[in-house]
């Protein structure tokens, strides 16, 4: 696809941060928007900035966590435009989190932020996009942390792991049927929501640039995105080093 334009986008966390950058810089393109958060006021916000690009967009308050409330969206989403044509799921919540500090329930919390939240909307998702002429692009904020586990990370590098592995699947099961799936992976994002989490942030970039990359990544369908570069060289090439080697690097990073 070159370019968005003439497309319903849905955006699952759309009240700040990527998405909320993601919607505000495809408005201008003739889209129509299914925005969703469960911050009504945020979501107001963004939704009215989206409207003033001239796009019509419908704004609905929703908890990810729960699925009846997903599939809802789905349907209002195909009641009101016909069809949904990109889904970016972008919901998710990293904190720090160190593993001799955590609770069971803690690590529950944290797949269930991350990856329930995905579940909950693929399912209904692809029972969609399956109708579709044209089947449809499920889209997933995941994180270069879903690459490996990252110290004081590792429940939300778990989580988002998971959530990569079941689109791979997807992604190959669902192909005949026109559903594309893309992993989107990035690396840290000066966002409001993690500027005050005290983890290191090396190689961040700014939520603008972040929303562009995802953009082009909507726009490009790669199974997998992932930026920036510098980033995701560093995490790629700490996959294939030996252990004993990565988890010194990993160590220093994470005292720093
Ligand atoms: N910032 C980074 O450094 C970074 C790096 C890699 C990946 N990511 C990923 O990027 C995505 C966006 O994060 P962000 O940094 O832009 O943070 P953010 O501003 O907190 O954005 C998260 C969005 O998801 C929504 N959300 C969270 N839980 C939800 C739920 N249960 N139901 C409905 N909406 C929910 C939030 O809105 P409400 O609170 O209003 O519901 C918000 O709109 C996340 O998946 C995150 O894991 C972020």
């Amino acid at each position: 696809m070159a370019g968005i334009t003439g497309r319903t986008v849905l955006i699952v966390g759309a009240s700040s941060g990527i998405g909320a950058e993601v919607a505000r810089q495809l408005a201008g393109g003739g889209n129509r928007f299914v925005l969703v958060a469960r911050r009504a006021s945020e979501l107001a916000s963004v939704a009215e900035a989206v409207r003033t690009a001239g796009a019509d967009c419908l704004e609905i308050v929703a908890d990810a966590l729960n699925a009846d409330a997903a599939a809802d969206v789905v349907s209002s989403a195909v009641a009101e435009f016909g069809s949904v044509d990109i889904a970016l799921l972008n919901a998710g919540q990293g904190p720090d989190m160190s593993m001799d500090e955590v609770g069971v329930g803690d690590v529950s919390r944290i797949m269930a932020l991350n990856y329930d939240v995905v579940v909950n909307y693929l399912i209904p998702l692809i029972e969609q996009m399956g109708r579709q002429p044209d089947g449809g692009l499920i889209a997933h904020t995941n994180s270069l942390a879903g690459l490996m586990g990252l110290p004081r990370q590792g429940p939300y590098s778990a989580a988002k792991a998971a959530a990569s592995t079941l689109l791979d699947a997807a992604r190959v099961e669902l192909a005949p049927r026109g559903i594309r799936f893309t992993t989107i992976h990035p690396g840290f994002v000066a966002t409001d929501r993690v500027s005050a989490d005290g983890l290191p942030k090396p190689f961040q970039i700014s939520q603008e640039r972040a929303a562009r990359y995802v953009i082009r990544a909507l726009e490009k369908e790669p199974a997998h995105a992932y930026f920036p570069w510098p980033a995701a060289a560093l995490v790629r090439t700490l996959r294939i080093l030996p252990t004993s080697l990565s988890s010194l690097v990993l160590r220093t990073l994470a005292a720093k």
